[in-house]
């Protein structure tokens, strides 16, 4: 059995995260949408439903249904700066309890407010979430290496560097090596904050 875990915004100094919910369908559709050629190289193949109202409809099930179950935690990313305008997506995936509490990360920020730390302050409030609510004991981004942008962001959060899989996810069409980052609930407790 997976515990119950609250529904929380966090808020960081410029940057808030909160629960996707089926309303969010119009904001966040509209935001994938216009984000879909900055996105698009390091995701899995999706189709054009994807990119639609009707499609991130169904996301939002699935996320809402994923929480309630206990496996995926998935949030907008707010800017506080802009009046919590959406502007991107964090979410703890392939979430498992028992011996093991850990889960996957996976992050996007709009290209119009890429560079001002917003998708970095995102992750270490997933990680707070993860960490100080959810009961996790480890999480754990994979990054394709040339996506520079992204090794920085888990570099800053303070995220180690454990290794690389081969071959790992399917991204784009092709089977990607991806380096695996990691942090635990004791890197996270002994962080110098
Ligand atoms: C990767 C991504 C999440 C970064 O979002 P962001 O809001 O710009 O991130 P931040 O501002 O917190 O940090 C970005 C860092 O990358 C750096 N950066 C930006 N462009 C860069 C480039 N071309 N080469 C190297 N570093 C770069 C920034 O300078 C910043 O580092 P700094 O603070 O040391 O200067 C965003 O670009 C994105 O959504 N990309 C598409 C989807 C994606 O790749 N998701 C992650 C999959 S693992």
């Amino acid at each position: 059995m997976s515990p119950s875990v609250p529904r929380l915004r966090l808020d960081g100094e410029r940057t808030a995260i909160r629960p996707l919910v089926h309303r969010d369908v119009d904001e966040l559709a509209a935001l994938v949408v216009a984000n879909r050629p900055h996105t698009e190289p390091w995701d899995p193949v999706r189709g054009d439903v994807y990119y639609s109202r009707a499609g991130q409809a169904e996301m939002l099930r699935r996320d809402v249904e994923a929480w309630d179950l206990g496996t995926g935690f998935a949030f907008a990313v707010l800017d506080r700066t802009g009046r919590d305008r959406m502007i991107g997506r964090v979410a703890l995936g392939n979430v498992v309890f028992g011996a093991w509490r850990n889960a996957t990360l996976g992050y996007w920020t709009a290209a119009d407010v890429g560079g001002r730390g917003h998708a970095t302050e995102a992750v270490l409030l997933a990680c707070a979430f993860a960490f100080d609510h959810a009961g996790l004991h480890r999480v754990q981004p994979a990054i394709i290496p040339r996506n520079v942008r992204s090794i920085r962001v888990a570099e800053k959060a303070g995220f180690r560097r454990e290794g690389r899989a081969l071959r790992y996810l399917n991204i784009a069409g092709r089977w990607e090596d991806h380096d695996i980052f990691a942090l635990t609930l004791e890197d996270w407790q002994a962080r110098d904050l």
